[in-house]
This record gives C-alpha cells, structure tokens and sequence, in this order.
C-alpha cells in the first residue's frame, strides 16, 4: 500500500514521542511491504515563532493532501501566562480540526492489568474497563457564536449551538462503533437543563430506534462523572457534545493509570488526525523521558481507521503491550527506567519479531 501521511510534531515533547511513532511505522512498511512518505508540517508555538500563525496555510494544504495525520502536541508555557497574548497556539489545533471537518474526536479508555497500581481507583473498581469516548469536536461551547466580552469589559459570554445535522453525523459514528463493540451507547447530556442537550437527547433517542440491538442509555454528565470513575466497566461507547466530552476524557484516563498511554483518532469526512490525548509536557521537552507509546498507539489507530490494516495494527498493539509486560517503560509507568527513544526502540524489535 502507498500512503502519505501529513507529520506534525508540534510543541513540548511532541517531537520526541513522533520520531518514536514514525520509527515503528516504518518498521510496520517494511515487514508487512508498505511504502508510506511523511511530511512534515509545522504547527502550535513552533508554527508561531517561524511564520506568526498557530495553523500555517501550508499546514493545511499538506494535511488535506495527505491521507492521514499524524500530530504529537501543542502548547508552551509562554503563552499559558500570558492572558492578554493575540495568538494562542490552542487556536492552532481549534483551526485545524474545524477547518479539516474533523467532528468527530475517539478516545478509547482501558485498563491495563499491569497498571491497575499505577492509578489511584480501587483494583476492583477499575479492572476490565473498556469503553470509548465518542466526542463531538468541531461545534458546541467551543465555536458557538456570540461570544467576547461587553464594552466595559464587566460581561464575558460564550453561546453553545448544535444543529440536529451536526447531531446526527456523530450520532452514527458512535453507533458504527457500538456496533463492534459491546453494543451498548450512552449519551452523556444535561437535558434537565440546556436546551442543546435536549435536542441531542430528542435526535440520538430517534436515531436509536432503528438499533434495536444496540442498548441506548442517557445519562446526565453530572452523575456520569461520579460512574466513570466508580463504576467503568458499564461503559462501552459514551457519547457526548465538544465539552462534557472534554472533561469527561480527561477523567476517564484516571482509569489507565498514566495518561502517556491513551492514544486518541479525530475523523472528519476527509481525513482524519492522530494524536496522543496527553499534552506537550513542556517540563520534559528535550530530555528523552516522556512515553511514547500513546503516540504510538496512535499510529496504529491510524493504521487501522485511515488505512484499515487491522492486522498491522495489532502488531503495533501487541508490541506495546509486551513492551509493558516486560518492563520496557518510561517513569511514568511503575518507575520504569527506559528512555522515550528506548520504548521506541524495544518496540520496533518486537515488531520485527512478533
Ligand atoms: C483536548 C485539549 C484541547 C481541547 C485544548 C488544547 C484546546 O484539551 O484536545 O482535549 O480543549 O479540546
Ligand atoms: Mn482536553
């Protein structure tokens, strides 16, 4: 299979943990014959210092050029304490994904036997869960208009709209998820209150009906942030607007005991992003010590949604998980004592030898 893949590092530790993903990619080309081309695109504070813009227009013509994209991290502590900056590097990813249509944000969350100690939930709680959270990501609270601030500076706002279209098109994705899955969706909301979340509540109930074998349960985001950490193994596909799904995902990693480990994939019409959930770690930047197997895991998301190589794609999975096994880990993990590029390193040789 040829394929060209859009690379973009970003900032923080971006670049360290993607030359680990683009390493074990190329160790997939030449064991199962693929031949893959990687650009590289600048994006974040790195794209702000060498062009003054978070998302380059030659950023986006490489992306909508490629058949896939592969994204490390964004952000620098330059910019978080400055309030009053004109150009954010968030803005950036915002652009990104809005621009490329990229609605629909999956995160899968699951806990790693070897891990269970490494989060602070209870063994019992925790063990055996599997389930993906299935974010709205270009609309909502995050894009809806109006929005600033009154003249006098005294009033702020934000406006959270949904169109039942933009409802719909994330609606399905979570149950072609279901759908190989466990079959069940829950839709997380808070229609006792807003009137957005009554018309996802009204639009998914609807869509359901033609499901019959896919259980559809709602949920009030409130009491379900309480359940995913006290009772996650109810959970298979969680769906849920731009910022409850925000919240929730960062929540539910709690579950896998380090947050380097949980990969992420951003699927709009087009194309679709890969990215590790984690963020650019500023404080680790240039110091061979952040994991890479989230980025890495990501890879192999790629792999299987863009490309659909399921068997590559377990490779890529299994190698990481026997990394793990073995010990092969950075210092997030149980105090393991390997580098990033280490990790990457392991993992590519198990590849070869899987
Ligand atoms: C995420 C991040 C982003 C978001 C930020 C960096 C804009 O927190 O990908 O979850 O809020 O969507
Ligand atoms: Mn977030």
């Amino acid at each position: 299979m040829n394929k060209k893949i859009a690379v973009l590092p970003g900032d923080g530790i971006g670049p360290e943990i993607i030359e680990q993903a683009v390493n074990v990619l190329k160790a997939i080309e030449k064991k199962y014959n693929h031949q893959f081309e990687y650009h590289y695109g600048l994006i974040g504070a790195t794209a702000i210092d060498k062009t003054g813009n978070p998302y380059p227009d030659e950023t986006h013509e490489l992306c909508l050029s490629s058949d896939a994209i592969l994204f490390g991290a964004i952000g620098d502590p330059k910019y978080d304490n400055d309030p009053s900056a004109k150009v954010r590097p968030e803005q950036g990813l915002l652009k990104m994904r809005s621009n490329l249509g990229l609605y629909a944000n999956i995160r899968p969350v699951k806990s790693y036997d070897i891990l269970l100690d490494a989060s602070p939930l209870k063994n019992d709680r925790i063990k055996g869960a599997d389930f993906i959270v299935v974010r709205e990501l270009i609309s909502g609270i995050y894009f809806g208009k109006p929005r600033g601030r009154s003249e006098d500076q005294t009033i702020a706002y934000d406006t959270c709209v949904y169109t039942k279209d933009e409802i719909l098109r994330i609606t399905e994705k979570a149950f072609q998820f279901a759908q190989h899955r466990k079959k069940k969706v829950t839709l997380l909301d808070k229609a006792n209150v807003l009137a957005t979340s009554r018309l996802w509540r009204e639009t998914v109930v609807e869509y359901a009906k033609q499901f019959p074998d896919i259980e559809l349960e709602c949920n009030y985001i409130d009491s379900a942030a309480m359940e995913v950490i006290t009772k996650p193994t109810k959970f298979d596909v969680i769906l849920t607007e731009n910022l409850f799904g925000d919240i929730i995902s960062d929540e539910a990693s709690v579950i896998t005991g380090s947050l380097g480990m949980l990969p992420s994939a951003s699927i709009g019409a087009k194309i679709a992003l890969y990215e590790p959930i984690h963020g650019s770690y500023p404080q680790a930047a240039g110091k061979n010590i952040a994991n890479p197997m989230a980025t890495i895991l990501s890879a192999a998301l790629l792999l299987e949604y863009s490309f659909g190589l399921l068997e590559e794609s377990r490779a890529i999975v299994a190698a990481v998980d026997k990394a793990m096994q073995e010990g092969f880990v950075t210092e997030d993990i149980n105090n393991g004592k390997c580098s990033t590029s280490q990790v990457g390193d392991k993992i590519v040789e198990f590849i070869n030898s899987i």
